[in-house]
């Protein structure tokens, strides 16, 4: 096996990594999100320090993940092929629609998803090609009748069959 491609073995949420610090918004897609901790509540996601949200993020100490319903793959592919670097996709078309203000943190979010879980950055772990950022969950709305937009090998996938209930 290539180990290049090892993460396209791996089943991955769709989300958006959304920050703001000053004038400065972003909002970007980012797969590598996972549960951490329950209590605390802790979630991580790993960001290339090449995209920009990297330093927003360390700047900001806060951010939100948004996760992306099942019909919702053109925002992440919108998020996920432009740089806010160049432009500020908050002002494109579907995101300034989409855009509400978080309760707990001082970031956009989308008013229209699977969930939202906002953050206080707990810590960073430089890590690899990727910076490891461990988020504390101090605010979080959820559409129960949603399902998630699911990436498998670079592809973009709706839930399968119901299998079994987890034991
Ligand atoms: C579906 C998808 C998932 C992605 N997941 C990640 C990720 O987990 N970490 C990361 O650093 N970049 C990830 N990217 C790439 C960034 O979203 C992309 O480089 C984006 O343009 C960065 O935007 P920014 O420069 O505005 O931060 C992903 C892209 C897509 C389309």
């Amino acid at each position: 096996m290539n180990t290049l491609f090892y993460s396209r073995h791996l089943v991955h949420p769709v989300t958006l990594l959304s920050v703001a610090h000053g004038d400065k918004e972003n909002i970007a897609a980012m797969s590598w999100v996972s549960a951490l901790s329950r209590n605390p509540p802790l979630l991580m996601v790993a960001v290339s320090p090449k995209r920009y949200s990297h330093q927003l993020l360390l700047d900001s100490q806060e951010f939100a993940i948004n996760i992306l319903k099942d019909n919702q793959n053109e925002l992440s592919t919108l998020a996920g092929t432009h740089s806010g670097r160049n432009e500020n996709k908050w002002e494109s078309e579907p995101f300034r629609k989409l855009r509400k203000t978080a309760t707990k943190i001082g970031v956009p979010v989308l008013k229209d998803c699977l969930a939202v879980f906002e953050c206080k950055l707990e810590q960073h772990i430089p890590t690899g090609d990727h910076t490891l950022f461990v988020g504390e969950i101090v605010h979080s709305e959820s559409q129960t009748e949603a399902n998630p937009l699911v990436l498998f090998n670079r592809q973009y996938f709706q839930l399968g069959n119901f299998v079994s209930k987890y034991p």
